[in-house]
């Protein structure tokens, strides 16, 4: 057995963050928590602290961390905003540092956190999305892990493990199509909200659960596939797989294809970030291929035409990557709110991209600059859409 880990997480009341505490708690004589950082669910933050004896917690706003900081006593530091996260982040007893929090708002505390040297298991895609080569090139830098726990990047990185990087012929993805997979596609128009977020196969957080039903986040996970793994975007392929088993799969230039199989249940991918190389019991429920079947199918470009804007953005480079993201965000939370119907977040992704102008080789701040200005760009076409209901 390994020595024990002692774990950082940010965005611990989260669907990734509270799968991350259950693989824990399974593990305790391997995993301890150092540090835990939420946003705005403070008794859930406070009962996690308690239980698994974290040292500093960390939460959105200073007056509720004035609270915390009374119910949880003098032994636990208590942080909060930016500073709070980044400290979280870098926490001195951390080895790892799980990045699980969700939006661009992920990106300064998971860059903190390579710069001081942690492992990072990286659940925010969006770090790599909007800022994948500078990413990359501080892991490279600091000589650190990025351990992917996306379900898909996971099976990616298990189906590589062994294996030369280029005898890759192809990165497949799968994706399972989402709620409206089998719907009219002149029907989307009218889907709300609570459709959009009755995803068939997995639980998770709001805005991921509409960027399923887009197909927006794979579309997210082409490009973070892109820098992770060091591929060609055309080595890059997404294929729709309603039953999500095969997580994902790497084609060899044998002709081999190797790929990971497991239940819907993110705290397989957790897991393994968290123990790797070893690995240990996740509490995945373990299930029979008897009987299952497994259906590969290519996106239908009407019904799902998000996915050739995050090619685009990465044929385009630069700024671009980012303002998909932040005008994602936007769009979504839009649609959520029922401001725009759900095929309006295409409509104001695609407008804000073609309005941009690239900025090459962005530095953090450009970054920054770039999300800015895309949440207003897109704010914008949200509220014309309003105006004139189109
Ligand atoms: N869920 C999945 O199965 C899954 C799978 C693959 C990848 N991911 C990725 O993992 C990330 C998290 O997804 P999720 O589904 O777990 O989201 P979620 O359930 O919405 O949880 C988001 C977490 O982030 C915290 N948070 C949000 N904004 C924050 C801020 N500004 N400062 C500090 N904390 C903040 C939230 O805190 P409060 O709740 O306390 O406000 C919560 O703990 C996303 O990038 C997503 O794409 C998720």
């Amino acid at each position: 057995m390994g020595r024990t880990k002692t774990i950082s997480v940010l965005g611990s009341t989260g669907s990734i963050g509270t799968s991350t505490l259950e693989v824990i708690r399974r593990n305790h004589e391997r995993f301890r928590v150092v540090a835990l950082a939420a946003g705005t669910n403070v008794e859930r933050l406070k009962t996690q602290a308690e239980e698994f004896g974290a040292r500093f917690v960390s939460v959105m706003s200073a007056t509720a961390a004035v609270e915390l900081k009374r119910a949880l006593g003098p032994t636990v530091e208590v942080g909060s905003g930016p500073e709070g996260l980044e400290r979280a982040a870098t926490h001195e007893e951390a080895d790892i540092t799980v990045s699980a929090i969700v939006g661009a708002a992920g990106l300064l505390p998971t860059l903190a956190a390579i710069r001081a040297g942690k492992d990072v298991a990286l659940a925010n895609k969006e770090t790599l999305v909007a800022a994948g080569p500078l990413v990359m090139e501080e892991v490279r830098k600091r000589g650190v892990r990025l351990l992917p726990v996306d379900s898909e990047h996971s099976a990616v990185f298990q189906a590589l493990e062994g294996h030369r990087r280029e005898d890759i012929k192809r990165i497949i993805l799968t994706a399972s199509g989402g709620p409206f997979l089998n719907l009219p596609v002149a029907e989307l128009e009218r889907v709300t909200p609570e459709q959009a977020l009755r995803h068939p196969n997995w639980r998770m957080g709001r805005r991921i659960t509409v960027d399923s039903a887009t197909l927006m986040n794979k579309g997210f996970e082409v490009i973070e596939a892109r820098w992770l793994f060091d591929v060609d975007p055309a080595k890059i392929t997404v294929y729709i797989h309603p039953q999500s088993i095969v997580h994902s799969m790497v084609e060899y230039i044998d002709g081999s294809i190797l790929a990971q199989m497991g239940s819907s249940d993110m705290k397989g991918p957790i897991s393994y970030a968290l123990a790797y190389p070893e690995r240990v019991d996740s509490g995945a429920r373990s299930f029979s291929l008897a009987g299952q079947r497994l259906d590969f199918m290519e996106p239908e470009p009407e019904r799902f035409p998000t996915l050739k804007l995050a090619y685009r953005a990465l044929e385009e480079g630069g700024t671009y990557p980012a303002v998909l993201n932040a005008a994602d965000e936007v769009s979504v939370k839009s649609f959520l709110d029922g401001r725009i119907p759900f095929t309006g977040i295409y409509r104001t992704l695609e407008e804000v991209l073609s309005v941009h102008t690239r900025k090459d080789a962005p530095a953090v701040e450009d970054i920054l600059e770039a999300d800015r200005w895309a949440r207003e760009t897109a704010e914008g076409v949200v509220k014309r859409y309003a105006e004139t209901k189109v």
